[in-house]
Order: C-alpha cells, then sequence, then structure tokens
C-alpha cells in the first residue's frame, strides 16, 4: 500500500492537488484505503485541462445562430414517410421478438424536488399513492404480459442513489419484476473543483467532494460493467430511455420504437412542442444537418424568441429526454472515453477547509462537471426526431409544491386526466371531482380500457383500476 500511496501523492502533487493527503496520518486504515481508493479513480490531468477550459470550447451563441429546426416526424402530418399504424407494428413485433430493454436514469437528487430520497421512491400515483419507481415497473411489467417476452429494466443509480434504491427494491420484491429483469448499475462520479483556484473540494478528511457526472456517465458505466455486452448475449439490439422523474412515460413505446426502426436510426428523441420561448426544456434542433440538444440555458434570447412568419416558434422541438438507442451505436460511443464532452455548472459544494473546519459557502463556489447522454446525438450517422403528444408522454416531476411548474401536484393532475380520458372514450362517466388512476397492467392504454369495462358505469368516487 506504501508504494502506491507515494505514487498517488506525486501524482496529485505534480496537479497542485497535495491538499487531498493533508489529513492522511491522521486517518484510520479503512479511511485511508477509502481515500486512496477515490485518489485512483480520478484522471487528475484530465482534469486540470477541464478546469483551464481547454476541454470545452463551445460558443453557444454561435450554435444559437446556426440552429435550425430539426427534421422531425410530427404529429398528424399527412406527408411523414411512415404511418403511426407502420411504426406501431414494427416497434410491436421487435419487442415481441425480445429485442428491446428499458433504460431508467436514477441517478440525480432530487435537490429541487425537496425530497432527501432517491427519487425514484418519492411517491406520486394519483389515487394509488405508488412510486416512481413502481409506476415504471408496472408500466413495463405491462408491456411484458401484453408481448409475452421479457424486458430487463436497467435502472442507473449513482453513489447518493445506489444503496438506497437497491434497498427500495429488495424490500418491495422487485416491484414485480423478476431478478434477471432488473438490472441496477452506478454511474461514475467527478470531483468538485474550486472556482477559484481549481483545487479538488475535500469533503471530509477522508473523503473528496465527488458528485455524479452526469446522465452521460450512463455510456462509460454501461461498458464498465459488462452490461452492453450481456444485453448483447440476450439478444438486446435496442433501448428505449427514460428519466425516472417522468411517470406518463410509456415503458417501451411501440410507436416510438418503430419509427425508430424504420428509419434504421441509431438514437431518437422524443420531443414535443414548446409552449412558449423560454420553456426550460432543452431545446431540439439542427446544426449543419445533425442533431443536436441546446439546453434552455444555453439558447440565446434571440434564437429562442425567433418565429415563423405566423408566428410559431421556429425552434420548437422541447426534449423530453425520451430516447431509443441502438445498442451498437452505444458501443461504439463507449470505445472512444472522450466521446462526451463535459458541461460545467457552478453550483455551492460545503468543504474542508485548511484547518478542517466544513466551510458551508453562501454563494456558488465549485465548478461541478457532467457529461450529458444527448450530446450522443450529433455523432450519430443517423439519428430522428418524433413528436409527441405532451398530455400522453411527458409530466416530469421536477419542483416542490408550489413552484409554477413541473410539481407533483402538475404530475397527479396530469396522470388522472389522461386516465379519465381514456374512461370516458369509453362511454364511462366520471364525477367531476372524483381522481381516477388505471395501473397499466389492468389496461395499457384507451382501447384496452374499452375492452375492459362496458357503459353505463358511473365513477362517484377516487377510484384506482388495478
Ligand atoms: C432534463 C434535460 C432537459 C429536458 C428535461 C426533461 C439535461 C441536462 N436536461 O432536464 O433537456 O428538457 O430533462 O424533463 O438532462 N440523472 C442521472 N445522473 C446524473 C444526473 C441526472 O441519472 O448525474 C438523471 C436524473 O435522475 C433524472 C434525469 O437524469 O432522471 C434528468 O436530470 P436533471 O439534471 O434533473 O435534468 P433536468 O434539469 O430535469
Amino acid at each position: 500500500m506504501q508504494d502506491a500511496v507515494e505514487k498517488w501523492m506525486a501524482i496529485v502533487q505534480k496537479h497542485g492537488q497535495s491538499h487531498v493527503f493533508q489529513f492522511w496520518n491522521r486517518l484510520s486504515a479503512e479511511e485511508q484505503q477509502q481515500l486512496a481508493k477515490q485518489v485512483q479513480s480520478i484522471d487528475f490531468s484530465q482534469l486540470a485541462s477541464l478546469f483551464e477550459g481547454s476541454e470545452e470550447s463551445v460558443d453557444w451563441s454561435e450554435l444559437s445562430n446556426k440552429a435550425q429546426a430539426p427534421d422531425a416526424i410530427r404529429l398528424n402530418d399527412p406527408n411523414v414517410a411512415f404511418s403511426a399504424k407502420d411504426a406501431f407494428d414494427c416497434g410491436e413485433q421487435a419487442i415481441r421478438q425480445g429485442k428491446l430493454g428499458m433504460i431508467l436514469v436514477a441517478g440525480g437528487q432530487g435537490t429541487r424536488l425537496g425530497f432527501d430520497q432517491p427519487k425514484g421512491v418519492f411517491r406520486i400515483g394519483p389515487v394509488s399513492n405508488r412510486s416512481l419507481f413502481s409506476m415504471h415497473a408496472d408500466s413495463l411489467r405491462a408491456a411484458t404480459r401484453r408481448y409475452g417476452v421479457s424486458i430487463p429494466m436497467f435502472v442507473m443509480t449513482s453513489p447518493a442513489t445506489d444503496a438506497q434504491t437497491r434497498e427500495y427494491f429488495a424490500q418491495n420484491r422487485n416491484l414485480g419484476l423478476s431478478e434477471e429483469d432488473l438490472v441496477t448499475f452506478c454511474q461514475g462520479t467527478m470531483p468538485a473543483m474550486d472556482a477559484a483556484s481549481g483545487k479538488v473540494l475535500m469533503e471530509s478528511p477522508s473523503s473528496i467532494a465527488l458528485s455524479p457526472d452526469g446522465h452521460g456517465g450512463i455510456v462509460a458505466a454501461l461498458d464498465r460493467q459488462g452490461i452492453l455486452q450481456s444485453a448483447a448475449a440476450r439478444g438486446i439490439e435496442h433501448f428505449f430511455y427514460a428519466q425516472v422523474d417522468n411517470p406518463l412515460v410509456r415503458a417501451c413505446d411501440p410507436t416510438l420504437i418503430g419509427y425508430h426502426l424504420l428509419s434504421r436510426s441509431q438514437m431518437t428523441t422524443q420531443v414535443v412542442s414548446k409552449r412558449f420561448a423560454k420553456e426550460k426544456v432543452g431545446n431540439v434542433v439542427s446544426i449543419d444537418g445533425r442533431t443536436h440538444i441546446i439546453e434552455y440555458s444555453d439558447l440565446t434570447e434571440e434564437a429562442a424568441q425567433r418565429t415563423h412568419p405566423d408566428g410559431g416558434l421556429q425552434l420548437w422541438a422541447g426534449n423530453i429526454a425520451i430516447h431509443v438507442l441502438e445498442r451498437s451505436f452505444l458501443q461504439q460511443a463507449a470505445q472512444k472515453s472522450d466521446c462526451l464532452p463535459f458541461h460545467r455548472a457552478m453550483k455551492s459544494v460545503p468543504f474542508l477547509d485548511h484547518s478542517g473546519d466544513v466551510v458551508k459557502p453562501k454563494a456558488p463556489n465549485a465548478i461541478k462537471f457532467e457529461r450529458f447522454v444527448f450530446d450522443l446525438l450529433p455523432l450519430a450517422e443517423r439519428s430522428i426526431v418524433v413528436e409527441g403528444n405532451p398530455a400522453e408522454v411527458f409530466a416530469p416531476v421536477k419542483n416542490a409544491e408550489g413552484s409554477a411548474t413541473d410539481t407533483p401536484t402538475t404530475t397527479r393532475n396530469a396522470l388522472v386526466q389522461q386516465h379519465r380520458q381514456w374512461l370516458e372514450q369509453a362511454g364511462i362517466s366520471i364525477e367531476e371531482n372524483a381522481k381516477v388512476e388505471i395501473n397499466p397492467n389492468w389496461a395499457l392504454d384507451a382501447e384496452e380500457v374499452r375492452q375492459k369495462i362496458q357503459p353505463p358505469f358511473h365513477i362517484q368516487v377516487d377510484t384506482y383500476f388495478a
């Protein structure tokens, strides 16, 4: 151990980060081991160039100027190459053949939501009070039931959510998923750096302040943990990708998968039409013939406000973070460790000062580095953009109750609204104040509701169909 430590001490010293070992002699053997492990996992040269800014030289203003609306399969467009019916049939066939897996990214912490457990544990079912994880697992089980095939769910956690997520699944019998169909894997981390000095921040004498490396860390994590290889061995050719915060997503939506397959797309993105210019979603755009996503915070005001003569937004396509990814495309990406750029964000990160006291900064003091999965888009030779109806595909829970958008209440209302519509289309009447919720294992869509329930039927109180 001593030799190895001396080697690591030399490396940190070379990069002006010797303070990492400042409290080394006071640490227990276990703590020393933990710190040594962290130090080994960090690429200090990369960190130095990230801090210098040599790795990120994106000119957002130039990209915003060049950004055009993407070519997209729009809702109700009669001129599309494939009909929604063709796409649906093609998607169903691929699912039946066992070619799909589902990725759920759940590594973020629910900071904005004010929830101190993994966000997936947050209870969102409007009547059932099911958790976000439970909603996604039910949706996937419903697809499994309908297509008579096993579809694995790959849940990406981060060190902050991993243990609690695993415990949650174990305590809840994997939410009905079989052992082999639930694969939980943890993403990597990046150190937070003091924005003024470029020093790596220490969280405690034995630990560097590490945070998740962004959902783009999934490419390396899938590869590192052999998941792409084992998925290939199972015959999985495509992944349906969704975020844990959106319970409206239909797991392995056959229509989206079908469009992806018919277009031979390597990476497909579902979008919704933005409601207003500065809506807080990523902007899906085309730049020099490639698809890119520019976060709302990076798009210039001028580009966001550009309109067509009819008043419609030019950059209309909002990212809802639902993708279909070809496995072989992910494998190619994983071969190049630097295929995804890092984005920097200024954050307030508590740290240990020279005397070993914890400082809680009042203003952002640190740079965090994250990779975004959607930066894979411009790398794809073939990518498509498909518009979805927001009422059917997008109701994320992001913010605490009382905020203007994306709160638990807005998400629950969207779920009730969708299920109310399915029931009303089947001829069922519902009291205005009664909440309804449908478990996809009871009915997966409006058509299945029609087969399950016959009018006349009147719903007077909150009802959960399960
Ligand atoms: C994200 C998108 C935005 C899109 C919106 C739709 C980014 C940068 N922005 O915004 O374009 O319009 O979703 O809802 O993604 N996660 C991890 N590990 C991480 C970081 C995040 O697994 O290291 C997961 C989170 O658990 C969450 C998802 O990724 O499921 C989104 O993360 P978040 O940082 O909250 O992005 P948003 O700001 O919501």
